[in-house]
């Protein structure tokens, strides 16, 4: 089983940048996200765990898994501080370290654009999650404007996954996970961050799925 993927640039670069997303809203959004969320969630690439602050007290643990070895140390280390218990564990999206049908809640946080087999991961969230229990997602998206879409497919063919750790802007997280099986309850696409002109990374959803 695979449980580590290093990429030492990309985690450093993501560390110094996030502390200024966060101020220009992903918190917020991190808030919306996690809002009502109760029971066991399991977040999967859950990179230095920012989202660990943001788990409402109606969440009983959180099992977060991470493959990169530099994020999961800071994880670890922020998992203390969160009110509710954080777990943290080595492994990957398409092989979780996690028991069937334990979580009433996944989270899925800016990682699907980054995992090669999103089919898998997927199958592997429906596999760890209740029958009933959400998949909760924040993620990039393919662009409804044409022009932005090409746009993203020339970043995503050329610098873009070798800058962002992997991360492939031109993909379908709404499309995979309803071809998954999951059934979307709610869906929000709005642009982050909100900026005059729109890059490859701008167009996102942010949304609640069922198993
Ligand atoms: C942009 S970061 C987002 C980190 C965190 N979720 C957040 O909201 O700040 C992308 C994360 O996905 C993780 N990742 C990449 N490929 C993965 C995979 N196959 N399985 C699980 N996580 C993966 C990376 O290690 C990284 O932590």
């Amino acid at each position: 089983m695979v449980t580590d993927l290093p990429r030492p640039l990309f985690s450093r670069w993501y560390r110094r940048l996030s502390p200024r997303m966060e101020e220009v809203g992903m918190a917020g959004l991190r808030r919306e996200l996690l809002a009502g969320a109760r029971g066991v969630v399991v977040e999967v690439g859950c990179g230095d765990g920012l989202n660990f602050g943001h788990y409402p007290e109606t969440v009983t643990r959180v099992v977060a898994v991470e493959p990169e070895p530099t994020l999961r140390a800071a994880a670890e280390h922020a998992a203390p501080e969160a009110q509710v218990a954080v777990e943290v564990r080595a492994g990957t999206a398409e092989q979780l370290p996690v028991e069937s049908g334990s979580a009433d809640v996944a989270v899925l946080c800016l990682v699907l654009c980054s995992v090669r087999g999103r089919a898998a991961a997927l199958g592997e969230l429906r596999r760890v999650l209740r029958p009933g229990g959400e998949l909760r997602f924040l993620e990039h998206t393919i662009a409804e404007d044409r022009r932005l879409r090409v746009v993203q497919r020339i970043a995503d063919a050329t610098l873009w996954p070798l800058l962002a750790g992997g991360c492939h802007t031109a993909t379908d997280p709404l499309g995979d996970v309803e071809r998954a099986g999951f059934a979307v309850q709610r869906v929000r696409r709005f642009d982050f961050p909100e900026l005059a002109v729109r890059v490859p990374a701008s167009p996102h959803v942010l949304g609640v799925a069922v198993a």
